[in-house]
């Protein structure tokens, strides 16, 4: 799991101005994460008075339009001034009276620093003492009625070098009102070595998988809600998110598309995912597509887990399980070049964004955010759906030469790299603990 050699931040920028100024922002933030940058990763703006907007009279008329890509650059000398430029804008915010939170899990970022030097708010996590773990949640919150949700951190590896997939979410500020609570769990866990037992309310979950959000995306009638890991990270009634992706797998009716940096699921009892994706492919007839990143950090024991994966559908009929590997041809020279970095899954009736590979650890110890949002109708194909859009890219980087099924690229070097990992390095004692799902 490669995750930027600065870290990630989570962040909340206040806003106390107007709505124009709070789209100027977002839309600012929007052309930045499409080109570019940065050194953090969560970042959540609006105000501490809570401006009146209350669960019950929050909006639900909710707006998405496209999904964020990055767009990928060839060098850092390209792509470095893009990131100066959000970080110059950011560092502008407080001229225009913008306040600007960021809750981070770095310790010695110049830009943080800088940030906080023009009024930034810098709240420091420390996920070694709290979890053993990092804070991979990356999202930011835009006067408690925008979001961003998505893979790309603000690293300017993130958004310049690497393939990333986010989503805006605009005139949502019920979403925005329970993601905000999300930020404020992390802005209560500055500077503390445990994780207090007892919350506050205004941390706990306002919706989840048994009661989420309904709203209108895009006129759409739909279903939304966040989770949250580690577990100790899910005050009351927050959805964890391996349980969002055990609905979302187990509510496919025809196809699960997942596309993931890492696969690996190693994991204590807790993580179902592969068995319950056997159990679709095979019970259910649901089409499974799984897009693996093969890069430089690749554990040999993915192709292995691939090949039993493979091995289900052997003489069944109406079994469909097919994996590729994501492997960029530029990786040779800088391995985080054109490195598949999503984290998402999309069925024929809903989405889940999240933020962590599928690799057991991961959702243990690291500070994660998933959206899981359900449409009502997924039967009408409008193209223009959260859910249509994200298939649709789903399906360009199934088709495109970089995704090579699993046989070539084990030819390539998967085998060489098999011999390479001896035994005795895979036997931890960790491992031990594990149950494996296969
Ligand atoms: C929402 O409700 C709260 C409390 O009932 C009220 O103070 C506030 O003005 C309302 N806000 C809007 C935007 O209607
Ligand atoms: C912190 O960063 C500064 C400048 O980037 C560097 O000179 C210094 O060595 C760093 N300190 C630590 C403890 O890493
Ligand atoms: C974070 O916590 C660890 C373990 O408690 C401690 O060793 C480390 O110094 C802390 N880091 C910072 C920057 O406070
Ligand atoms: C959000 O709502 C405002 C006010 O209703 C509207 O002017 C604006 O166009 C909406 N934004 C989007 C992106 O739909
Ligand atoms: C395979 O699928 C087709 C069409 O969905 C169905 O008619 C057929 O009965 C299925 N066969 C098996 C063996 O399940």
């Amino acid at each position: 799991m490669e995750r930027s050699g600065l870290g990630t931040i989570s962040g909340h920028i206040q806003l106390l101005t107007t709505q124009q100024k709070c789209i100027a922002t977002l839309a600012l933030f929007c052309c930045s994460a499409v080109l570019m940058v940065l050194i953090f990763s969560s970042v959540d703006i609006w105000g501490d008075s809570e401006d009146g907007i209350t669960e019950e009279n929050c909006s639900r008329d909710c707006r998405q339009i496209g999904i964020l890509y990055s767009r990928l650059s060839r060098t850092e000398r390209l792509s470095l001034p893009q990131g100066q430029l959000l970080f110059q804008r950011l560092l502008r915010l407080k001229s225009r009276g913008v306040k600007l939170k960021i809750a981070s899990s770095l310790t010695n970022s110049s830009e943080l620093k800088a940030l906080a030097a023009h009024n930034a708010q810098v709240r420091f996590i420390n996920m070694t003492a709290l979890t053993k773990g990092g804070l991979h949640s990356s999202f930011w919150i835009v006067d408690r009625t925008h979001i961003y949700i998505g893979s790309a951190e603000m690293d300017w590896r993130s958004l310049s070098k690497r393939k990333e997939l986010g989503v805006v979410v605009y005139n949502c500020s019920c979403l925005a009102l329970d993601l905000h609570r999300v930020f404020s769990f992390y802005w209560q866990l500055h500077d503390r070595d445990y994780i207090p037992s007892i919350w506050s309310k205004r941390v706990t979950a306002l919706y989840g998988k048994h009661e989420a959000l309904e709203l209108q995306l895009n006129t759409t009638p739909a279903t939304a809600y966040l989770s949250t890991s580690p577990e100790h990270f899910c005050p009351k009634d927050r959805t964890r998110d391996l349980d969002a992706i055990h609905q979302v797998i187990q509510s496919a009716k025809t196809f699960i598309f997942i596309s993931v940096t890492d696969y690996l699921p190693l994991v204590k009892r807790s993580f179902r995912g592969t068995s319950l994706i056997r159990e679709a492919v095979v019970l259910r007839g649901v089409k499974v597509r799984l897009l693996i990143s093969f890069w430089k950090k690749t554990h040999p024991l993915t192709f292995n887990f691939v090949t039993s994966l493979k091995t289900l559908c052997m003489q069944l009929h109406n079994c469909s399980l097919e994996v590729r590997f994501f492997s960029h041809k530029e990786q040779k020279e800088d391995f985080q070049l054109g490195l598949n970095h999503n984290k998402y899954m999309v069925t024929d009736n809903a989405v889940y964004l999240g933020t962590h590979d599928w690799v057991g650890s991961d959702f243990a110890k690291n500070a994660g955010v998933g959206l899981v949002v359900r449409m009502k109708d997924s039967t009408k194909d409008t193209g223009s759906t959260i859910l249509e859009h994200i298939k649709a890219s789903f399906e360009r980087d199934w088709r495109s030469r970089y995704a090579k099924n699993l046989q070539k690229s084990k030819d390539q070097q998967g085998k060489y790299r098999l011999l390479q990992w001896s035994k005795s390095q895979w036997e931890t004692k960790e491992e031990k603990e594990w149950n494996n799902p296969l």
